[in-house]
């Protein structure tokens, strides 16, 4: 199957207030970061307020609504707080996430199936106010008919256990990851979704989700700002651009 169009890269730029609030600094300042990845390719920038506010801020999500030509995804968790944000800033997309305050970063994929009801009458609103409401969830079958049916525009696909299989040298079970990911990407578009992927991702495990072809967007962040240090955030975008691109042709 030919892909379905352009793959489209959104930059998660959560990481440089990780990086700024670890000493309660006003530097290095995530909007500037926002917008040197729009002046080098990234399609999209995307931001998880979290709850305990470790990394973004609500200032920061006022700026990005206010200042970013490119898109603006909105990761946040379904609760109500997080509801009465985004539908003050109603930004381009929301990405409804699991969060649990003792993680390190969003460690599974929503458990759409068993919180059907509330789901549905959660992202309604967000809908109505024009955003395109996105469930991250693990390529699960049951997880994909259920964001289909409480009609979510977008799933994007967990890839976290296939990068950390891949990073711990388990090949087969990365590569059994990885066809569930295809199986599962090909499910969602035949139900009318837009397929995402994200999470984990690096220079040497993008390829094969980049090549999927109905996946039209990848966000990608923390192995970019870790790249950073090394090359400049626009070198290091540059070179994940340069990735997708060779492995979607
Ligand atoms: N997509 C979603 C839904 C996420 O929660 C995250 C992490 O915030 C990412 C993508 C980006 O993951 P990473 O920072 O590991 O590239």
């Amino acid at each position: 199957m030919e892909p379905l169009g352009r793959l489209r890269l959104g930059v998660n730029i959560d990481h440089v207030a990780t990086v700024r609030n670890a000493r309660g600094s006003a530097y290095p300042d995530p909007v500037r970061a926002a917008k040197l990845a729009e002046e080098h390719g990234a399609d999209g920038i995307t931001a998880h307020l979290r709850e305990d506010r470790r990394h973004i801020s609500d200032d920061d999500i006022a700026r990005l609504a206010e200042e970013l030509t490119v898109p603006l995804n909105f990761e946040m968790a379904a609760t109500d707080e997080m509801q009465a944000i985004a539908l003050r800033h109603k930004p381009h997309a929301v990405c409804i996430v699991p969060e649990k305050r003792e993680e390190r970063t969003t460690e599974g994929g929503l458990e759409v199936a068993r919180d059907e009801n509330r789901l549905a009458h959660f992202i309604a609103p967000l809908a109505d106010a024009g955003c395109r409401v996105s469930i991250f969830i693990a390529a699960d079958r049951p997880q994909i008919e259920a964001a289909a049916r409480i009609g979510a525009a977008v799933v994007e696909l967990h890839t976290g256990a296939y990068c950390d299989f891949h990073a711990e040298g388990r090949f087969d079970e990365r590569d059994a990851e990885l066809a569930r990911l295809r199986d599962m990407a090909t499910l969602a578009h035949e139900l009318g979704l837009e397929v995402h992927a994200g999470h984990g991702l690096t220079y040497d495990t993008v390829q094969p989700v980049a090549a999927l072809p109905e996946v039209m967007e990848l966000n990608i962040g923390h192995y970019l700002i870790g790249e950073a240090i090394f090359l400049g955030l626009g070198p290091a975008i540059t070179e994940m651009r340069r990735l997708m691109d060779e492995a979607r042709a």
